[in-house]
């Protein structure tokens, strides 16, 4: 069996991936959250992966709250940046591949096309600051690397589609940000995608979203669509909403190096949602 060390097994992207994996007779995972595995402490890093010996690290542990992240510097720097850093250096001694999820976070937002992974980025949170870093450590100590920025995630945890039907639990009607359009991504989706380059040598940098895009406000239209809340969106701009970090008003992402490298898509957002949903029996 070949083993992949997966970090932050018990966030979204890590429990999506454990679905995934269940019951796999090629990959054994080998899961750890910050209990187990301090991504920030270089010395445990290297030691639980001289131990294991594995085939892959997959790094799905982040500092993810992009809000708390503007006064949290330290920590999210750590999380975000040094961790990705030791995985790296890990991997190299070992021998094993490193994949390394970041994020669309990573560019301004200032743009009329999906950005492709050939764009300059200009991130404008600390969030973003920290993880471009992650994705600078992981193209210098990284050998063998597949850097994936994802967006909008959703899975099994905290996130925007849960918060959304929670509140229509008490509320008529919602305001929600329009002038932020992104793809939502399914962790799902961004798992198959993850297992889909994993044996492969097609190292690099990639986007991976769920196809097509939308402002988050007709992201929460869809959802209590889907729920039949009843719920109605009232749609406001980011100024209105007023959160502490900035976020880019437009990240769409083209999964451009997935599509020149061997043409894999990832399922449109409107069928990942549903799928989602479903599934999650909301
Ligand atoms: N969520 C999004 O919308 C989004 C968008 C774009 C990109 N991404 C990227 O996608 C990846 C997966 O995100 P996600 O939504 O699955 O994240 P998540 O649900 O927040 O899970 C992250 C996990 O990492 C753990 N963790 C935190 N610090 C750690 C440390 N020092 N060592 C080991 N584990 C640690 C967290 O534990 P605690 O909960 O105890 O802190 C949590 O279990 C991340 O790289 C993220 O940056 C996410």
């Amino acid at each position: 069996m070949k083993k992949i060390i997966v970090t932050g097994c018990n966030g979204q992207l890590g429990r999506a991936v454990n679905k995934l994996y269940e019951g796999n007779r090629e990959y054994e995972l080998v899961n750890t959250d910050v209990a187990e595995l301090d991504i920030t402490n270089v010395d445990a890093v290297l030691k639980l992966a001289r131990e294991v010996k594995p085939y892959a690290i997959l790094n799905c542990a982040a500092y993810t709250n992009v809000d708390k992240c503007e006064t949290d510097i330290d920590a999210c720097t750590r999380i975000n940046a040094i961790g990705p850093r030791n995985l790296a250096i890990a991997s190299t001694e070992v021998g094993a591949k490193l994949i390394h999820i970041s994020t669309d976070y990573v560019f301004e937002g200032v743009h009329d096309t999906p950005y492709t992974e050939f764009d300059p980025t200009g991130p404008v949170s600390m969030y973003g600051k920290t993880k471009l870093a992650g994705e600078h450590f992981v193209k210098d100590f990284a050998k063998n690397y597949f850097i994936i920025r994802t967006a909008w995630l959703y899975g099994d945890g905290k996130n925007f589609v849960r918060t959304m039907l929670n509140l229509a639990k008490d509320h008529d009607t919602i305001s929600v940000v329009r002038d932020q359009v992104g793809s939502p991504t399914s962790a799902a989706e961004l798992a198959n995608a993850i297992a889909y380059l994993l044996p492969t040598d097609n190292y690099g940098l990639f986007h991976g979203t769920c196809e097509g895009s939308c402002a988050w406000s007709d992201f929460a239209t869809e959802i209590f669509r889907l729920a039949k809340t009843g719920t109605k969106v009232n749609a406001i701009t980011t100024e209105e909403y007023n959160s502490p970090a900035k976020r880019p008003a437009y990240s769409i992402l083209e999964n451009y190096m997935l599509k020149l490298t061997g043409g894999y898509t990832f399922a449109d957002w409107h069928d990942a949602i549903r799928t989602y949903m479903e599934e999650e029996g909301f």
